[in-house]
């Protein structure tokens, strides 16, 4: 058994520690200025066993049962809105520098419209937290306070069905202007059931569900067999109309995707601008009024689909929108004055930074959802360009993670 003293939050599902010896340690599920003892697990992470301090300052009771076992809220014993200050003070830690603005998610409940549970022995859920069980095995849900209303009920369904042994995940699409709910069944490859079994499964399913879609693979590459009903839906976000897909990136909290839109414009207009990264035109719609050409890609067909057509239902003529891996096609662009970037979670890679360098655009809005890749992109970029402006988009409650948009200046 060690002694505690909990320091900061870390980026990541810890807490920054200090034993008794001056070890500095990672300890979950704690929070700063509290002393706990607690148990080696590896390397340098304990789990807290039991608290001789408990900052109640900070603190809440959890009202989820499932906490703190599983891996999905790992702030919610934190009040939101020191969750927000920690939040404050990691990307200041990170990036150098306070955010100018913070969208705060008006509800820190009920705002994702995704999620993707396992199926594993009978029981369908998230992951359990590592530290609790080193095999995380799936533990089963009933309900998430995260999670939109229609898709509590979605699960609700799902438990009620007979779903195969043979299922691998769920993941679940929900519209949270209409309650309509898509389901993609996910089916490892050496698990494939028969004809007969998908059917049966598919029509089970289908009074609950505006889609079902069967997929067959593994890790992260899924082909999609069959759908069953509908495969999109229309949103409103502002003065746009959207076309939706469960094959295609939304940003997770509608509570903030009004003003997230609102807030990713250029801090002039400009005459040719690339956007790079750009899933469905969650952005493009919007950016296209500040510049006269804007050049749009992003490597999903589907998500390149449903962009041409949400520009096209409201109306906008100056995109030309591409189906293209962000590199090449930044390699072979001349002219853009502004550069729009919102990649996933590695971040830019080495070779698209360097093409950045040399293609100089006056302008690059960066939007991220790691702190970490942003840092290390930053302090590359920061050799040529000059960051003027930046935003911290709560848009993860209950959960450490960060979304972030970066102004940068070319020097
Ligand atoms: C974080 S999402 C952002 C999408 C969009 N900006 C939005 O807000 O909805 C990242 C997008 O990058 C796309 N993507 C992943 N790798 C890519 C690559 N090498 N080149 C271009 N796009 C890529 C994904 O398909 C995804 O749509």
């Amino acid at each position: 058994m060690e002694d505690l003293s909990i320091l900061k939050p870390l980026y990541g599902p810890y807490f920054l520690a200090k034993t008794k010896s001056g070890n500095k340690v990672k300890v979950p599920r704690t929070v700063s200025g509290e002393k706990w003892k607690g148990i080696l697990l590896k390397e340098n992470t304990y789990l807290p066993t039991e608290w001789e301090r408990l900052n109640f300052y900070l603190r809440r009771v959890p009202s989820c049962g499932y906490y703190p076992f599983c891996s999905g809220c790992q702030w919610q014993h934190i009040r939101f809105e020191v969750q927000v200050k920690f939040k404050k003070a990691l990307f200041e830690e990170y990036l150098g520098f306070e955010p100018d603005k913070v969208l705060i998610s008006p509800s820190e409940w009920g705002y994702r419209i995704k999620t993707f549970l396992y199926l594993k022995d009978g029981k369908l859920g998230f992951k359990k937290a590592w530290f609790y069980d080193l095999q995380q095995p799936v533990l089963n849900i009933d309900h998430c306070p995260l999670l939109h209303s229609s898709l509590n009920k979605a699960i609700f369904l799902l438990k009620r069905a007979k779903l195969p042994d043979s299922l691998y995940a769920v993941e679940l699409l929900a519209n949270p202007q209409n309650g309509e709910v898509f389901a993609k069944l996910l089916f490892y490859k050496r698990n494939f059931p028969t004809e007969e079994v998908v059917n049966s499964l598919v029509e089970n399913l289908k009074p609950a569900f505006a889609g079902i879609g069967i997929y067959k693979g593994e890790y992260l590459h899924w082909e999609r067999i069959k759908i069953a009903g509908r495969w999109n839906s229309s949103i409103r976000i502002g003065l746009y109309n959207f076309l939706i897909s469960p094959d295609a990136f939304i940003q997770p909290n509608y509570f903030l995707w009004k003003e997230f839109i609102n807030i990713v414009r250029p801090l002039k207009n400009y005459r040719v601008g690339l956007e790079l990264y750009s899933g469905i035109g969650f952005f493009t719609l919007h950016l296209s009024k500040f510049v006269e050409t804007l050049y749009s890609s992003e490597l999903s067909r589907e998500a390149t689909l449903l962009r041409k057509e949400n520009l096209k239902r409201n109306g906008i003529k100056n995109v030309k929108v591409l189906q293209k891996d962000a590199y090449k096609h930044l390699k072979n662009f001349e002219g853009a004055e502004l550069l729009v970037v919102d990649p996933p979670r590695g971040g830019l890679t080495k070779p698209l930074i360097d093409e950045i360098l040399r293609k100089k655009p006056k302008e690059i809005i960066y939007i991220s959802c790691n702190l970490e890749s942003l840092r290390r992109d930053l302090e590359i970029l920061k050799e040529e360009y000059k960051i003027v402006k930046s935003a911290l988009v709560d848009q993860f409650p209950n959960t450490y993670h960060i979304e972030s948009v970066i102004w940068l200046l070319k020097r």
